[in-house]
């Protein structure tokens, strides 16, 4: 059985499962080497070769417990037809929402546009077949996947005004979270095992729109997962509450950011916990990695608990550091 659905689901606390957010990417070599010779990251994210490649390169060199396929949260937004460009140092530009007409957009073009990464996760699903590792497939959340499409950008600190007032953003995520079931739908299909849920940018929302947008739409999002049969593991970056989020997303695990108390999630949470060692000890010393990850693993001892980040692996990582790390958490 996939060590991660034993923790998931039989609320195994014997075993601690580990994968890192982000762990293909540009810290390795082997990715940089890839990634210099196809400029188009989308173009990329869409090439069957490439992508299972890229998504089994962190496996080869690390005793990781699960893949997660190569590919980005805007895959959602390219998808519906909204143009995605990624520019070096910057990030990713979108093309105007108002440009596209969404009711013109239907699921069979939806899934031919994106049928590619369908085709990589397939393929993916082939060769872990019958192990012991999980193949995740994820997706952007409503409420994120809602901010990029409307700031076009990556939002800073705060959200603009304009953004904070915008009426539609109600119908907008209607239409997401239909098109982000699709998604999902047909990750499954090609054989993810396990679904994450990126809300990376939660903790920018105000009262309202974590009611109406990050509760309702993601919960529906969560319900929609399990009834395929696959486990749905939320990361709702700096929410005020996970407490309540899981309370009302029900999600089958939640991945926690760098910033919370871990004591008080260790006590407060009664669902399968993830994640939450911050990154930037990948970028100090071996004892400091040592001490700070222990700490966690001692506190999740008696938990459910799957090893991760409280965000991705930053591009300047040591791969020694990864594995180090990796090491640490499976001599436990
Ligand atoms: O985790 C993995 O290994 C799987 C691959 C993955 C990528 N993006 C590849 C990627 C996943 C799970 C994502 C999710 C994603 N994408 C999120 C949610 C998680 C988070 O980081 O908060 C978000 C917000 C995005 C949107 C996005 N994609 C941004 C803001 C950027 C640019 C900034 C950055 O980190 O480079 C990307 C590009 C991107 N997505 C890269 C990778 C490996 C870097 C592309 C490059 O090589 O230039």
């Amino acid at each position: 059985m996939e060590k991660i659905k034993q923790v998931i689901e039989n609320r195994d606390v014997k075993i601690k499962p580990i994968w890192l957010m982000r762990q293909a990417g540009r810290y390795l070599p082997e990715f940089r080497e890839i990634r210099s010779k196809n400029q188009n990251f989308i173009e990329l994210c869409l090439n069957e070769t490439l992508v299972p490649e890229i998504t089994l390169q962190p496996l080869k060199r690390f005793d990781l417990d699960a893949a997660i396929i190569f590919s980005d949260i805007l895959m959602l937004h390219y998808g519906l037809g909204q143009s995605v460009k990624f520019k070096k140092d910057f990030g990713p530009m979108l093309g105007d929402i108002n440009d596209v007409d969404l009711n013109n957009v239907t699921e069979k073009n939806f899934i031919k546009n994106l049928e590619p990464v369908y085709e990589s996760m397939n393929n993916l699903s082939k060769s872990l077949k019958g192990g012991d590792k999980s193949l995740i497939g994820f997706v952007g959340a409503p409420w994120t996947i809602l901010i990029y499409m409307l700031n076009r950008q990556s939002p800073k600190k705060n959200l603009s005004n304009d953004l904070h007032n915008i009426d539609k953003k109600k119908s907008l995520s209607k239409i997401i979270t239909k098109y982000l079931k699709i998604h999902i739908r047909e990750q499954v299909k090609s054989g993810a095992t396990v679904i994450q849920i990126f809300d990376s940018w939660a903790g920018l929302a105000a009262k309202d729109d974590i009611k109406s947008i990050i509760y309702n739409c993601s919960a529906d999002l969560v319900e929609f997962t399990k009834s395929l049969g696959v486990p749905a593991i939320c990361f709702p970056r700096e929410i005020i509450d996970y407490k309540e989020y899981v309370s009302e997303v029900n999600p089958s695990a939640v991945n926690i950011d760098y910033n919370v108390d871990i004591n008080y999630i260790s006590k407060n949470i009664n669902i399968p916990v993830q994640g939450g060692l911050d990154p930037k000890f990948l970028l100090s010393d071996k004892e400091t990695l040592k001490s700070e990850s222990l700490k966690i693993l001692d506190i999740f001892k008696d938990y459910p608990y799957i090893f991760n980040l409280g965000h991705g692996v930053l591009p300047k990582t040591d791969p020694n550091m990864v594995d180090y790390l990796v090491n640490i958490v499976k001599d436990y």
